[in-house]
Protein backbone atom coordinates (compact mmCIF):
# COMPACT_ATOMS: atom_id res chain seq x y z
CA UNK A 1 0.00 0.00 0.00
CA UNK A 2 2.68 2.61 0.79
CA UNK A 3 4.93 3.13 -2.37
CA UNK A 4 8.32 3.77 -2.97
CA UNK A 5 10.35 5.87 -5.24
CA UNK A 6 12.78 4.29 -7.16
CA UNK A 7 15.99 6.11 -7.68
CA UNK A 8 19.61 4.88 -8.30
CA UNK A 9 18.25 1.12 -8.40
CA UNK A 10 17.12 0.98 -5.15
CA UNK A 11 14.09 1.77 -3.12
CA UNK A 12 13.72 5.28 -0.96
CA UNK A 13 10.72 6.10 0.91
CA UNK A 14 9.99 10.13 1.13
CA UNK A 15 9.11 12.29 4.00
CA UNK A 16 5.72 13.17 2.32
CA UNK A 17 2.89 10.72 1.12
CA UNK A 18 -0.31 11.66 -0.67
CA UNK A 19 -3.51 8.74 -1.19
CA UNK A 20 -4.57 7.40 -4.23
CA UNK A 21 -7.84 6.71 -4.91
CA UNK A 22 -9.43 4.53 -7.83
CA UNK A 23 -11.89 7.30 -10.20
CA UNK A 24 -14.74 4.86 -10.19
CA UNK A 25 -14.64 2.71 -6.84
CA UNK A 26 -12.96 5.87 -5.10
CA UNK A 27 -11.21 3.75 -2.46
CA UNK A 28 -7.81 4.79 -1.19
CA UNK A 29 -5.42 2.12 -3.33
CA UNK A 30 -2.28 3.31 -2.02
CA UNK A 31 -0.15 6.05 -0.44
CA UNK A 32 2.11 7.95 -3.01
CA UNK A 33 5.64 8.92 -2.03
CA UNK A 34 5.84 12.60 -2.85
CA UNK A 35 9.45 13.27 -4.13
CA UNK A 36 11.76 16.15 -2.33
CA UNK A 37 13.92 18.62 -3.78
CA UNK A 38 16.92 16.78 -2.63
CA UNK A 39 15.32 13.23 -3.94
CA UNK A 40 14.62 15.02 -7.04
CA UNK A 41 18.26 16.35 -7.67
CA UNK A 42 19.39 13.04 -6.32
CA UNK A 43 17.96 10.87 -9.15
CA UNK A 44 18.97 13.46 -11.42
CA UNK A 45 22.65 13.14 -10.35
CA UNK A 46 22.11 8.76 -10.66
CA UNK A 47 21.17 9.41 -14.11
CA UNK A 48 23.92 11.83 -15.07
CA UNK A 49 26.35 9.54 -13.63
CA UNK A 50 25.28 7.03 -15.62
CA UNK A 51 25.81 8.64 -19.23
CA UNK A 52 28.79 6.66 -19.83
CA UNK A 53 27.86 3.33 -18.63
CA UNK A 54 24.82 3.83 -21.09
CA UNK A 55 26.49 5.33 -24.08
CA UNK A 56 28.85 2.10 -23.61
CA UNK A 57 26.38 -0.23 -24.29
CA UNK A 58 26.66 -2.46 -27.24
CA UNK A 59 23.40 -2.32 -29.49
CA UNK A 60 23.26 -6.20 -28.42
CA UNK A 61 23.21 -5.04 -25.34
CA UNK A 62 20.25 -2.50 -25.12
CA UNK A 63 18.18 -4.84 -27.65
CA UNK A 64 18.90 -7.77 -25.16
CA UNK A 65 17.34 -5.18 -21.75
CA UNK A 66 14.80 -4.41 -23.59
CA UNK A 67 13.55 -7.54 -25.17
CA UNK A 68 13.69 -8.90 -21.50
CA UNK A 69 11.60 -6.31 -20.45
CA UNK A 70 9.04 -7.37 -23.11
CA UNK A 71 9.28 -11.11 -22.15
CA UNK A 72 9.12 -9.55 -18.30
CA UNK A 73 5.61 -7.89 -19.46
CA UNK A 74 4.06 -10.49 -20.97
CA UNK A 75 4.59 -12.68 -17.94
CA UNK A 76 2.73 -9.75 -15.84
CA UNK A 77 0.18 -8.50 -18.68
CA UNK A 78 -2.63 -9.52 -16.74
CA UNK A 79 -1.42 -7.95 -13.46
CA UNK A 80 -0.09 -4.48 -15.56
CA UNK A 81 -3.15 -4.19 -17.00
CA UNK A 82 -5.00 -4.66 -13.49
CA UNK A 83 -3.16 -1.93 -11.70
CA UNK A 84 -3.64 0.34 -14.83
CA UNK A 85 -7.61 -0.74 -15.01
CA UNK A 86 -7.58 0.53 -10.89
CA UNK A 87 -5.69 3.64 -11.28
CA UNK A 88 -6.96 5.31 -14.35
CA UNK A 89 -10.19 3.77 -14.66
CA UNK A 90 -9.50 2.14 -17.72
CA UNK A 91 -11.76 -0.69 -18.68
CA UNK A 92 -9.87 -3.25 -18.61
CA UNK A 93 -9.86 -5.20 -21.99
CA UNK A 94 -8.81 -1.32 -22.94
CA UNK A 95 -6.11 -1.51 -20.27
CA UNK A 96 -5.24 -5.47 -21.71
CA UNK A 97 -4.81 -3.85 -25.35
CA UNK A 98 -3.01 -0.66 -24.00
CA UNK A 99 -0.61 -3.91 -22.28
CA UNK A 100 -0.17 -5.17 -25.39
CA UNK A 101 0.45 -2.11 -27.62
CA UNK A 102 3.44 -0.91 -25.00
CA UNK A 103 5.14 -4.87 -25.08
CA UNK A 104 4.98 -4.00 -28.83
CA UNK A 105 6.29 -0.25 -28.31
CA UNK A 106 9.48 -1.76 -26.08
CA UNK A 107 9.76 -5.18 -28.87
CA UNK A 108 10.24 -1.86 -31.59
CA UNK A 109 12.73 -0.15 -29.17
CA UNK A 110 14.54 -3.16 -29.04
CA UNK A 111 14.71 -3.84 -33.10
CA UNK A 112 15.92 0.22 -33.79
CA UNK A 113 18.76 -0.09 -31.12
CA UNK A 114 20.19 -2.43 -33.69
CA UNK A 115 19.40 -0.31 -36.78
CA UNK A 116 19.98 2.85 -35.50
CA UNK A 117 23.06 4.44 -37.57
CA UNK A 118 24.53 7.51 -39.49
CA UNK A 119 25.43 7.22 -42.90
CA UNK A 120 27.72 8.40 -45.57
CA UNK A 121 28.22 12.08 -46.98
CA UNK A 122 29.31 12.14 -50.61
CA UNK A 123 31.75 15.19 -49.62
CA UNK A 124 33.24 14.79 -53.56
CA UNK A 125 29.63 15.91 -54.66
CA UNK A 126 31.29 19.67 -53.70
CA UNK A 127 34.07 20.88 -55.67
CA UNK A 128 36.55 20.91 -52.48
CA UNK A 129 35.86 17.77 -51.10
CA UNK A 130 37.75 15.63 -53.23
CA UNK A 131 39.60 13.21 -51.85
CA UNK A 132 37.19 12.90 -48.41
CA UNK A 133 34.52 11.02 -47.09
CA UNK A 134 32.68 11.79 -44.08
CA UNK A 135 29.75 9.54 -42.39
CA UNK A 136 27.55 10.64 -39.25
CA UNK A 137 27.20 8.33 -36.28
CA UNK A 138 24.40 8.57 -33.63
CA UNK A 139 25.48 9.65 -29.87
CA UNK A 140 23.74 9.21 -27.14
CA UNK A 141 22.02 13.27 -25.72
CA UNK A 142 22.33 12.35 -21.80
CA UNK A 143 20.01 12.16 -19.37
CA UNK A 144 16.13 12.16 -20.82
CA UNK A 145 13.41 13.90 -18.72
CA UNK A 146 10.58 12.30 -19.23
CA UNK A 147 7.09 13.61 -17.87
CA UNK A 148 3.98 11.39 -18.80
CA UNK A 149 0.38 11.97 -18.56
CA UNK A 150 -2.72 9.62 -17.32
CA UNK A 151 -4.26 8.69 -20.65
CA UNK A 152 -1.95 5.60 -20.96
CA UNK A 153 0.06 5.12 -17.85
CA UNK A 154 2.06 2.03 -19.80
CA UNK A 155 2.43 3.28 -23.01
CA UNK A 156 3.11 6.71 -23.22
CA UNK A 157 6.23 5.52 -20.76
CA UNK A 158 6.86 2.97 -23.43
CA UNK A 159 7.17 5.84 -25.89
CA UNK A 160 9.93 7.63 -23.85
CA UNK A 161 11.79 4.96 -22.17
CA UNK A 162 12.04 2.90 -24.97
CA UNK A 163 13.69 4.94 -27.53
CA UNK A 164 15.94 6.25 -24.75
CA UNK A 165 17.30 2.90 -23.57
CA UNK A 166 17.51 2.21 -26.93
CA UNK A 167 19.79 4.70 -27.94
CA UNK A 168 21.45 4.47 -24.75
CA UNK A 169 20.46 7.52 -22.56
CA UNK A 170 19.75 7.52 -19.06
CA UNK A 171 16.14 8.49 -17.42
CA UNK A 172 14.54 9.86 -14.76
CA UNK A 173 10.76 9.55 -15.08
CA UNK A 174 7.96 11.33 -13.73
CA UNK A 175 4.60 9.72 -14.41
CA UNK A 176 1.35 11.57 -14.09
CA UNK A 177 0.39 12.59 -9.99
CA UNK A 178 -3.30 10.27 -10.82
CA UNK A 179 -0.84 7.32 -11.77
CA UNK A 180 2.08 6.38 -10.51
CA UNK A 181 1.59 2.87 -9.88
CA UNK A 182 1.58 1.93 -13.30
CA UNK A 183 5.32 3.49 -13.42
CA UNK A 184 6.12 2.08 -10.47
CA UNK A 185 5.26 -0.91 -10.99
CA UNK A 186 7.55 -0.95 -14.54
CA UNK A 187 10.36 0.23 -12.43
CA UNK A 188 9.80 -3.63 -10.29
CA UNK A 189 10.50 -4.96 -13.90
CA UNK A 190 13.12 -2.70 -15.53
CA UNK A 191 14.86 -3.75 -12.08
CA UNK A 192 15.34 -7.21 -13.10
CA UNK A 193 16.93 -6.60 -16.23
CA UNK A 194 20.90 -5.70 -17.54
CA UNK A 195 19.87 -2.07 -17.29
CA UNK A 196 22.81 -0.45 -15.13
CA UNK A 197 21.43 0.79 -11.69
CA UNK A 198 20.70 4.41 -11.84
CA UNK A 199 19.77 4.22 -15.42
CA UNK A 200 16.01 4.38 -14.98
CA UNK A 201 14.83 6.32 -11.91
CA UNK A 202 10.77 7.25 -10.96
CA UNK A 203 10.25 10.29 -9.41
CA UNK A 204 6.68 10.94 -8.40
CA UNK A 205 5.49 14.78 -7.39
CA UNK A 206 4.48 17.98 -7.58
CA UNK A 207 4.72 19.35 -11.36
CA UNK A 208 6.79 22.69 -8.98
CA UNK A 209 8.94 20.20 -7.17
CA UNK A 210 9.47 17.39 -9.30
CA UNK A 211 8.65 19.27 -12.63
CA UNK A 212 10.53 22.40 -12.50
CA UNK A 213 13.27 20.67 -11.27
CA UNK A 214 14.12 18.16 -14.08
CA UNK A 215 13.24 21.01 -16.91
CA UNK A 216 15.82 23.73 -15.31
CA UNK A 217 18.60 21.40 -14.22
CA UNK A 218 21.66 21.67 -16.36
CA UNK A 219 22.51 17.88 -16.00
CA UNK A 220 19.52 16.64 -18.20
CA UNK A 221 19.94 17.10 -22.13
CA UNK A 222 16.24 16.53 -22.68
CA UNK A 223 12.62 16.85 -21.90
CA UNK A 224 10.00 15.02 -23.44
CA UNK A 225 6.06 15.74 -22.33
CA UNK A 226 3.05 14.37 -23.19
CA UNK A 227 0.51 16.37 -21.45
CA UNK A 228 -1.41 20.41 -21.84
CA UNK A 229 -0.77 22.74 -24.09
CA UNK A 230 -0.38 25.41 -20.85
CA UNK A 231 2.11 23.04 -19.29
CA UNK A 232 3.87 22.26 -22.52
CA UNK A 233 4.54 25.56 -23.38
CA UNK A 234 5.57 26.43 -20.07
CA UNK A 235 8.02 24.18 -20.38
CA UNK A 236 9.63 25.27 -23.66
CA UNK A 237 10.01 28.55 -22.07
CA UNK A 238 11.90 27.09 -18.85
CA UNK A 239 13.96 24.66 -21.10
CA UNK A 240 16.58 26.70 -22.40
CA UNK A 241 18.99 24.95 -24.40
CA UNK A 242 17.41 21.49 -23.92
CA UNK A 243 15.93 19.72 -26.74
CA UNK A 244 12.48 19.46 -26.17
CA UNK A 245 9.61 17.03 -27.83
CA UNK A 246 5.94 17.95 -27.20
CA UNK A 247 2.73 16.10 -27.59
CA UNK A 248 0.21 18.26 -26.45
CA UNK A 249 -3.12 16.78 -27.55
CA UNK A 250 -5.76 17.95 -30.32
CA UNK A 251 -9.54 18.52 -31.26
CA UNK A 252 -8.73 15.45 -33.87
CA UNK A 253 -11.32 15.76 -36.76
CA UNK A 254 -13.24 13.51 -39.23
CA UNK A 255 -14.97 14.13 -42.73
CA UNK A 256 -17.65 11.92 -44.07
CA UNK A 257 -18.16 12.05 -47.57
CA UNK A 258 -21.06 10.62 -49.67
CA UNK A 259 -21.34 6.98 -51.18
CA UNK A 260 -19.84 5.77 -47.95
CA UNK A 261 -20.98 2.35 -46.07
CA UNK A 262 -21.98 3.63 -42.72
CA UNK A 263 -22.21 0.66 -41.03
CA UNK A 264 -18.44 0.20 -41.14
CA UNK A 265 -17.70 3.91 -40.17
CA UNK A 266 -20.33 4.33 -37.34
CA UNK A 267 -18.28 1.62 -34.61
CA UNK A 268 -15.43 3.32 -35.57
CA UNK A 269 -16.69 6.32 -35.03
CA UNK A 270 -17.97 4.90 -31.70
CA UNK A 271 -14.45 3.73 -30.75
CA UNK A 272 -12.89 7.06 -31.87
CA UNK A 273 -15.38 9.33 -29.45
CA UNK A 274 -15.48 7.20 -26.55
CA UNK A 275 -12.74 4.69 -25.60
CA UNK A 276 -10.92 5.50 -22.63
CA UNK A 277 -14.10 7.89 -21.87
CA UNK A 278 -12.31 10.56 -24.50
CA UNK A 279 -9.23 11.24 -22.84
CA UNK A 280 -7.28 10.46 -25.67
CA UNK A 281 -5.20 13.38 -27.83
CA UNK A 282 -6.31 12.19 -30.98
CA UNK A 283 -10.02 11.31 -29.78
CA UNK A 284 -12.60 12.00 -32.33
CA UNK A 285 -13.82 15.64 -31.04
CA UNK A 286 -15.64 17.04 -34.39
CA UNK A 287 -17.15 14.88 -36.86
CA UNK A 288 -18.55 16.92 -40.17
CA UNK A 289 -20.62 14.61 -42.46
CA UNK A 290 -22.04 15.65 -45.59
CA UNK A 291 -25.72 16.74 -45.29
CA UNK A 292 -26.84 13.34 -47.46
CA UNK A 293 -25.55 11.06 -44.89
CA UNK A 294 -26.07 13.45 -41.75
CA UNK A 295 -29.53 12.12 -40.35
CA UNK A 296 -28.81 7.94 -41.14
CA UNK A 297 -25.52 8.80 -39.57
CA UNK A 298 -26.75 10.83 -36.08
CA UNK A 299 -29.31 7.61 -36.15
CA UNK A 300 -26.64 4.62 -36.20
CA UNK A 301 -23.99 6.52 -33.99
CA UNK A 302 -26.97 7.27 -31.59
CA UNK A 303 -27.79 3.52 -31.68
CA UNK A 304 -24.68 2.21 -31.52
CA UNK A 305 -23.51 4.64 -28.51
CA UNK A 306 -26.41 3.66 -26.28
CA UNK A 307 -25.48 -0.30 -26.78
CA UNK A 308 -21.88 1.25 -24.81
CA UNK A 309 -21.91 -0.87 -21.53
CA UNK A 310 -21.54 1.66 -18.28
CA UNK A 311 -19.72 0.84 -15.11
CA UNK A 312 -16.80 -0.83 -13.21
CA UNK A 313 -13.35 -0.60 -14.88
CA UNK A 314 -12.64 -3.88 -13.90
CA UNK A 315 -15.92 -5.78 -15.37
CA UNK A 316 -14.66 -7.52 -18.51
CA UNK A 317 -17.78 -6.10 -20.06
CA UNK A 318 -17.11 -2.33 -19.25
CA UNK A 319 -17.06 0.28 -22.07
CA UNK A 320 -16.69 3.45 -20.45
CA UNK A 321 -16.01 4.23 -16.79
CA UNK A 322 -15.15 7.30 -14.76
CA UNK A 323 -13.12 9.83 -16.25
CA UNK A 324 -9.94 10.95 -14.28
CA UNK A 325 -11.65 12.73 -11.18
CA UNK A 326 -14.83 14.20 -10.59
CA UNK A 327 -13.44 18.27 -11.68
CA UNK A 328 -12.58 16.47 -14.59
CA UNK A 329 -16.22 15.29 -15.38
CA UNK A 330 -17.64 18.81 -13.61
CA UNK A 331 -15.51 20.78 -16.19
CA UNK A 332 -16.50 18.64 -19.28
CA UNK A 333 -20.38 18.78 -17.53
CA UNK A 334 -19.69 22.75 -17.88
CA UNK A 335 -18.87 22.48 -21.54
CA UNK A 336 -21.95 21.12 -22.36
CA UNK A 337 -23.73 23.45 -20.59
CA UNK A 338 -22.28 26.71 -22.43
CA UNK A 339 -22.50 24.73 -25.51
CA UNK A 340 -26.40 24.34 -25.26
CA UNK A 341 -26.68 27.39 -23.63
CA UNK A 342 -25.80 28.54 -27.20
CA UNK A 343 -27.71 26.46 -29.44
CA UNK A 344 -26.01 23.08 -29.05
CA UNK A 345 -28.27 20.06 -28.96
CA UNK A 346 -27.76 17.09 -27.21
CA UNK A 347 -28.56 13.83 -29.11
CA UNK A 348 -27.65 11.57 -26.31
CA UNK A 349 -25.51 11.86 -23.20
CA UNK A 350 -24.45 15.00 -21.89
CA UNK A 351 -25.05 13.78 -17.66
CA UNK A 352 -22.98 11.93 -15.01
CA UNK A 353 -24.70 9.03 -13.78
CA UNK A 354 -23.20 6.75 -11.19
CA UNK A 355 -20.17 8.92 -11.02
CA UNK A 356 -19.52 8.44 -14.86
CA UNK A 357 -19.77 10.88 -17.47
CA UNK A 358 -21.90 9.94 -19.90
CA UNK A 359 -20.99 9.23 -24.04
CA UNK A 360 -22.36 12.03 -25.27
CA UNK A 361 -23.68 13.59 -29.00
CA UNK A 362 -23.81 16.65 -29.65
CA UNK A 363 -25.35 18.30 -32.80
CA UNK A 364 -25.50 21.71 -34.29
CA UNK A 365 -22.40 23.36 -32.18
CA UNK A 366 -20.92 26.60 -32.88
CA UNK A 367 -17.15 25.96 -33.64
CA UNK A 368 -16.06 29.03 -31.20
CA UNK A 369 -17.81 27.10 -28.28
CA UNK A 370 -15.13 25.49 -25.98
CA UNK A 371 -16.57 21.35 -26.99
CA UNK A 372 -15.23 22.31 -30.38
CA UNK A 373 -12.26 24.25 -30.50
CA UNK A 374 -10.72 23.35 -27.31
CA UNK A 375 -8.98 19.95 -26.10
CA UNK A 376 -12.54 18.36 -24.39
CA UNK A 377 -10.63 15.26 -23.17
CA UNK A 378 -13.98 13.57 -22.42
CA UNK A 379 -16.50 11.43 -23.89
CA UNK A 380 -18.18 14.60 -26.16
CA UNK A 381 -18.24 14.24 -30.13
CA UNK A 382 -19.58 17.18 -31.76
CA UNK A 383 -21.04 16.12 -35.24
CA UNK A 384 -21.93 18.86 -37.52
CA UNK A 385 -23.33 18.57 -41.13
CA UNK A 386 -21.17 19.90 -44.36
CA UNK A 387 -22.55 20.49 -48.11
CA UNK A 388 -19.36 19.85 -49.56
CA UNK A 389 -15.70 18.17 -48.28
CA UNK A 390 -13.93 21.68 -48.56
CA UNK A 391 -15.97 23.26 -46.28
CA UNK A 392 -15.21 20.07 -44.10
CA UNK A 393 -11.63 20.90 -44.82
CA UNK A 394 -11.68 24.20 -43.78
CA UNK A 395 -13.64 23.46 -40.34
CA UNK A 396 -11.32 20.79 -39.73
CA UNK A 397 -7.83 23.49 -40.33
CA UNK A 398 -10.13 25.91 -38.73
CA UNK A 399 -8.07 24.85 -35.39
CA UNK A 400 -5.25 26.01 -32.70
CA UNK A 401 -4.32 22.26 -32.99
CA UNK A 402 -3.11 19.58 -35.57
CA UNK A 403 -2.58 16.71 -34.54
CA UNK A 404 -4.48 13.73 -36.63
CA UNK A 405 -7.40 13.84 -38.80
CA UNK A 406 -9.27 11.73 -40.75
CA UNK A 407 -12.21 11.46 -44.04
CA UNK A 408 -14.11 8.53 -45.33
CA UNK A 409 -14.60 8.52 -48.91
CA UNK A 410 -14.24 6.85 -51.93
CA UNK A 411 -13.39 9.21 -54.43
CA UNK A 412 -9.42 8.95 -54.89
CA UNK A 413 -9.45 12.52 -55.60
CA UNK A 414 -10.90 13.53 -53.01
CA UNK A 415 -8.66 11.62 -50.58
CA UNK A 416 -5.67 13.09 -51.79
CA UNK A 417 -6.70 16.55 -51.42
CA UNK A 418 -7.95 15.62 -48.28
CA UNK A 419 -4.52 14.76 -47.47
CA UNK A 420 -2.62 17.77 -49.05
CA UNK A 421 -4.72 20.22 -47.46
CA UNK A 422 -5.41 18.91 -43.37
CA UNK A 423 -2.69 20.90 -41.48
CA UNK A 424 -2.08 18.24 -39.11
CA UNK A 425 0.93 15.86 -38.33
CA UNK A 426 -0.92 12.61 -39.59
CA UNK A 427 -4.15 11.82 -42.06
CA UNK A 428 -5.68 9.05 -41.85
CA UNK A 429 -7.70 7.89 -45.07
CA UNK A 430 -10.36 5.86 -44.15
CA UNK A 431 -10.35 6.01 -40.86
CA UNK A 432 -11.11 8.17 -37.72
CA UNK A 433 -8.06 10.20 -36.57
CA UNK A 434 -8.03 8.25 -33.30
CA UNK A 435 -5.67 5.18 -35.19
CA UNK A 436 -2.82 5.11 -34.25
CA UNK A 437 0.27 2.23 -33.92
CA UNK A 438 3.17 2.85 -31.51
CA UNK A 439 5.92 2.78 -34.66
CA UNK A 440 4.33 5.25 -37.05
CA UNK A 441 5.73 9.03 -37.15
CA UNK A 442 3.17 10.72 -34.21
CA UNK A 443 3.01 14.42 -33.31
CA UNK A 444 1.76 17.61 -34.39
CA UNK A 445 1.13 21.22 -35.95
CA UNK A 446 0.56 24.40 -34.27
CA UNK A 447 -0.42 23.92 -30.62
CA UNK A 448 -0.47 20.13 -30.57
CA UNK A 449 3.33 20.35 -30.10
CA UNK A 450 6.44 19.55 -31.37
CA UNK A 451 8.83 16.18 -32.31
CA UNK A 452 7.60 13.40 -33.39
CA UNK A 453 7.31 9.67 -31.26
CA UNK A 454 7.29 6.55 -33.14
CA UNK A 455 10.75 4.81 -32.07
CA UNK A 456 12.76 5.34 -34.92
CA UNK A 457 11.51 9.23 -34.79
CA UNK A 458 11.85 9.75 -31.28
CA UNK A 459 15.36 7.68 -30.91
CA UNK A 460 16.54 10.48 -33.64
CA UNK A 461 15.58 13.35 -31.01
CA UNK A 462 17.38 11.44 -28.54
CA UNK A 463 20.80 11.14 -30.08
CA UNK A 464 23.65 14.21 -31.27
CA UNK A 465 24.21 13.48 -35.07
CA UNK A 466 28.14 13.59 -35.24
CA UNK A 467 30.07 13.92 -38.41
CA UNK A 468 33.54 12.65 -39.26
CA UNK A 469 35.50 13.42 -42.03
CA UNK A 470 38.68 11.25 -43.59
CA UNK A 471 40.61 12.91 -45.81
CA UNK A 472 43.41 10.76 -48.07
CA UNK A 473 46.22 12.39 -47.87
C1 LIG B 1 -2.29 10.14 -26.79
O1 LIG B 1 -3.33 10.29 -26.18
O2 LIG B 1 -1.45 11.04 -26.99
C2 LIG B 1 -1.88 8.82 -27.34
C3 LIG B 1 -2.90 8.14 -28.13
C4 LIG B 1 -2.48 6.73 -28.45
O3 LIG B 1 -1.32 6.37 -28.25
O4 LIG B 1 -3.30 5.96 -28.95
Amino acid sequence: MKKKLYINGEWHESEQYIDLHSPYLKEKIAEIPQASNEQVNFAIDAAYKKREAMARLTAYERAEILEKLVSLLRENRLKAAEILSLEAAKPIKFALSEIDRTIETYKFAAEEAKRLTGEMIPLDAAKNGANRFGYTIEQPLGVIGAITPFNFPQNLVAHKVGPAIASGNPIVLKPASQTPLSALFLAELMDQTALPKGAFNVIIGSGRTVGDTLVTSEKVKMITFTGSPAVGIGIRNKAGLKRVALELGSNAGLIIDKNVDLSQIVPKCVNGAFSNQGQVCISLQRTYVIDELFDEFIEQFTNATKQLVIGNPLAETTDISAMINPNEQERALSWVQEAVENGAKIVTGGNIKNGVFMPTILTNVDPTLKVSCQEVFAPIVVVNSISSVEEGIAAINNSNYGLQAGIFTNDIQTAFKASKEFEVGGVMINDIPTYRVDQMPYGGVKESGTGKEGLKYAIHEMTETKLVVWNQL
